[in-house]
């Protein structure tokens, strides 16, 4: 899978899908490891984003200065706890959609998964859609921790 290049400076978005590698049992711990240690990086490196996990598929976005979003996605990219990794935007963005979270995170429901794969299976038409989505599914999380 090749990813385009992305532009040098300024601020700039990565969208991507991927399946989790890990079986459903390690999966969870794995993901909490992944987002407690995203969170100081992604701070020092001005990037913020969010992840979403159905339970087998990855869904996340990120934005920041160019050079650190090209640094964390090879890091992404060479991660082996995921694999079909298919990028649907990147490119420089006007603002931030999530200025708050280094990386606000959505778990495992079955409300997410049902509709993650309704998305996928209607066909992708507008990357703005998954990043709305992203945002619903942040605000319905973040709601219900006590
Ligand atoms: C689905 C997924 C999302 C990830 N998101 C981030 C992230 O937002 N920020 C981050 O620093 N690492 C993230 N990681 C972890 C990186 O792939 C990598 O393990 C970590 O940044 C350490 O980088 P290094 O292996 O290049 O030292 C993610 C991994 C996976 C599988």
């Amino acid at each position: 899978m090749t990813h385009p290049p992305l532009q040098r400076s300024g601020l700039v978005g990565w969208l991507y899908a991927s399946r989790c590698a890990l079986p459903l049992v390690w999966a969870q711990r794995a993901v909490d490891d992944i987002v407690e240690k995203s969170i100081p990086r992604n701070a020092a490196l001005d990037v913020t984003g969010a992840l979403l996990f159905t339970g087998s598929r990855f869904v996340q976005f990120l934005e920041g200065p160019a050079q650190s979003i090209a640094t964390i996605r090879q890091s992404i990219l060479a991660d082996r706890r995921h694999h079909d990794i298919v990028t649907f935007l990147s490119g420089s963005r006007a603002e931030r959609v999530f200025s708050n979270w280094s990386l606000a995170y959505a778990g495992p429901s079955l409300f997410v998964a049902d509709k993650v794969e309704n998305l996928f299976h209607a066909g992708i038409k507008n990357t703005n859609e998954i990043i709305d989505l992203l945002e619903q599914f942040v605000i319905i999380a973040q709601a219900d921790k006590p």
